[in-house]
């Protein structure tokens, strides 16, 4: 395949880099600080950031939700232009990174934001973003694309825009020593999927791609597999590596599947579930109901990520280790959290959908609406 290829994102990593922000930003720029519920005012990042920021002119947005919606972001936006910000600094995981995407792009639009998020309005022109990471595991920090969900109608959308690639992109690991183990593991099983999705397709020959995924996988089973020896080195290894699954590199040039978070977005939507926990619940169910297409690609990962021997079962084990994987992580493979009957949920998943067009996923377009119901009937409990 043809391919361009181009991260702009500066990466400051390590420990102590929230400091370098006030270099990173022009000392004549007005910033709109953007954070989530106050972890950051917890364990000391928002000090650190409020720090750096001493010279500048800048004002606050908190109150940014997991899986955040359209209507706190508009009123961010409101903000961000009733004041003439011209520069928006999100501080915290890929919720917060996200929405510091989407109001960059809302405060240089005059229409309705959410036209962004259906495709109605292509983003021209967006404020200039950058990130404090504090959560390892989307890969927004150093990508263009943010989810954002409408709460009146519980649609999960996502857009995507060079405009909106962070400027630069602060990693200290040690943010990490005070996630919750949820999210701790959450961003694991993300960062893994992320790989999975470029990789679980079908051979492809890109030897940098294919080993430099298998090379993720393995760190990312290491991490998972030492989760109670965390050290300065495993935390700097997991924010690595989940930066390095989706910061375009490793899906250049070959075939991509993202039916798992496509069909995962819904559960997030229609029942609350954790982004990763949503991924962890259909993905071992995808990947046995398209066996047969990604059987070579699922027999390498098992040879090179979890060395198992050639045999006749060797996909089938490797979907097995995988989901043993995240068993070992607390994290559920099926849902749980409908509190309807089996059949109305898988319905509901299915209409969604259907609606948000979503009814050929994967890397040939093959998951289609009976596919994703077969999918449903095993990754509904
Ligand atoms: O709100 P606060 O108080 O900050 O708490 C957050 C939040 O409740 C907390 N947290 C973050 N850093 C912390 C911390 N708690 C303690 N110590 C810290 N250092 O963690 C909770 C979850 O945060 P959130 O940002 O929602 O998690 P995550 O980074 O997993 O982001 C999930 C969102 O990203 C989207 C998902 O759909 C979801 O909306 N994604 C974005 C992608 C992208 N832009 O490329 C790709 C992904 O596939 C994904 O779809
Ligand atoms: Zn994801």
């Amino acid at each position: 395949m043809k391919f361009s290829f181009k991260n702009t994102t500066q990466i400051r990593f390590g420990q102590g880099q929230v400091d370098s922000i006030k270099k990173q930003i022009p000392g004549d720029r007005k910033v709109l600080l953007l954070y989530g519920f106050g972890s950051i005012k917890k364990n000391g990042v928002y000090d650190q950031v409020t720090e750096a920021l001493s010279g500048f002119d800048w004002l606050e947005f908190s109150g940014v939700e997991a899986n955040p919606t359209v209507e706190t972001l508009d009123k961010a936006v409101k903000v961000a232009k009733d004041n003439s910000v011209n520069y928006i600094l999100a501080v915290g995981g890929g919720s917060v990174i996200d929405s510091a995407k989407y109001v960059a792009a809302a405060s240089c639009y005059d229409g309705e934001g959410w036209d962004i998020l259906e495709g109605k309005y292509r983003v021209a022109k967006a404020l200039p973003v950058a990130a404090v990471l504090t959560l390892p595991a989307t890969g927004s920090e150093s990508n263009s694309s943010a989810v954002v969900t409408k709460k009146a109608t519980q649609k999960k959308r996502v857009f995507s825009s060079p405009h909106v690639q962070p400027v630069f992109a602060v990693m200290d690991p040690d943010v990490v020593k005070t996630l919750p183990t949820r999210q701790l593991a959450n961003g694991i099983v993300d960062a893994w999927v992320h790989v999975c999705e470029q990789y679980i397709t079908f051979p492809t020959g890109a030897l940098v791609q294919e080993g430099y995924a298998e090379a993720l996988l393995k760190s990312l089973k290491h991490l998972g597999e030492n989760f109670d020896n965390q050290d300065d080195l495993w935390r700097a290894n997991l924010m690595w590596c989940a930066n390095q699954a989706l910061n375009g590199l490793i899906g250049s040039g070959v075939p991509q599947d993202w039916g798992t978070h496509m069909i995962g977005h819904e559960l997030t939507a229609l029942y609350g579930v954790d982004h990763a926990r949503s991924l962890a619940i259909i993905q071992p169910s995808l990947l046995r109901n398209q066996l047969a297409s990604k059987k070579a690609k699922l027999e390498q990962m098992g040879r090179n990520v979890f060395g198992l021997p050639d045999g006749d079962s060797l996909a089938e084990q490797t979907i097995e280790h995988i989901e043993a994987f995240y068993q070992s992580l607390g994290v559920p493979t099926q849902l749980t959290e409908h509190e309807s009957e089996k059949s109305v949920a898988i319905d509901n998943i299915v209409d969604q959908l259907e609606q948000n067009g979503m009814t050929k996923l994967g890397e040939k377009g093959a998951i289609t609406v009976d596919e994703i119901r077969e999918i449903l009937a095993t990754a509904v409990a």
